[in-house]
C-alpha cells in the first residue's frame, strides 16, 4: 500500500480535469506557444485567435497533471474576449485563485500555463505584427522566466544522465 499522502484538489480543479473546456489544437489560431519540457511530460500549448488586439478564441493542449490541465483550461476561459494587454496582466496567482487554490507543490502548474499564455502574446508581437507596444515589458515576466528555468533544468538533468529529450 502506498504511503504517499494524496494531494487535495479543489472541486473546481477536479471538475476542469474531468471536463476540460477548450481542449484541443486550434487549426486557425493566430498564434500558439508552448511551455514546459516534453522530456518530463509537463507541457502545455496555448492557442489564441486574435482580432483587433482582442482574443476572440483560445484553446489548449496539455501533457501535464490534473492541476496543469485545470490551469490551462481556466486560462482559456479567462482570456476570451480580453484585449491582449488585459490577458497579459493575468498572473499565476490570478489563475490559482480562479481554481480555488492549489497545493503549493503544484504552483508550478499554473506558472507554466501563464508562462505559455505570455509567450504566445509576446510571440504575436515579435513574429506576427512585428511591433512592440508600450505596455509589453522587454524583460521576461516571472512566469516566462520560471518556465524557461524549468525547461533548462530538465535539459541539464537529461544531458547529465545522457538522455536526449
Ligand atoms: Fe508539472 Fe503539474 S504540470 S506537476
Amino acid at each position: 500500500m502506498s504511503t504517499r499522502t494524496p494531494l487535495i484538489y479543489t472541486p473546481k480543479i477536479l471538475d476542469l480535469f474531468r471536463n476540460p473546456k477548450n481542449l484541443g489544437k486550434m487549426e486557425d489560431a493566430t498564434v500558439s506557444s508552448q511551455a514546459g519540457s516534453p522530456a518530463c511530460g509537463d507541457v502545455i500549448t496555448i492557442y489564441l485567435k486574435i482580432e483587433d488586439s482582442r482574443i476572440i478564441d483560445a484553446s489548449f493542449e496539455s501533457y501535464g497533471c490534473a492541476a496543469n490541465i485545470a490551469a490551462a483550461s481556466i486560462i482559456t476561459e479567462m482570456v476570451k474576449g480580453k484585449t491582449l494587454k488585459e490577458a497579459w496582466d493575468i498572473t499565476w496567482e490570478d489563475v490559482t485563485n480562479e481554481l480555488g487554490g492549489l497545493p503549493s507543490i503544484k504552483y508550478h502548474c499554473s506558472i507554466l500555463a501563464v508562462g505559455g499564455l505570455k509567450r504566445a502574446i509576446r510571440k504575436y508581437f515579435q513574429e506576427i505584427v512585428k511591433m512592440h507596444p508600450d505596455w509589453l515589458p522587454k524583460d521576461l515576466s516571472k512566469e516566462e522566466r520560471q518556465a524557461l528555468e524549468e525547461e533548462e533544468l530538465i535539459e541539464r538533468i537529461y544531458r547529465k544522465y545522457g538522455v536526449v529529450p
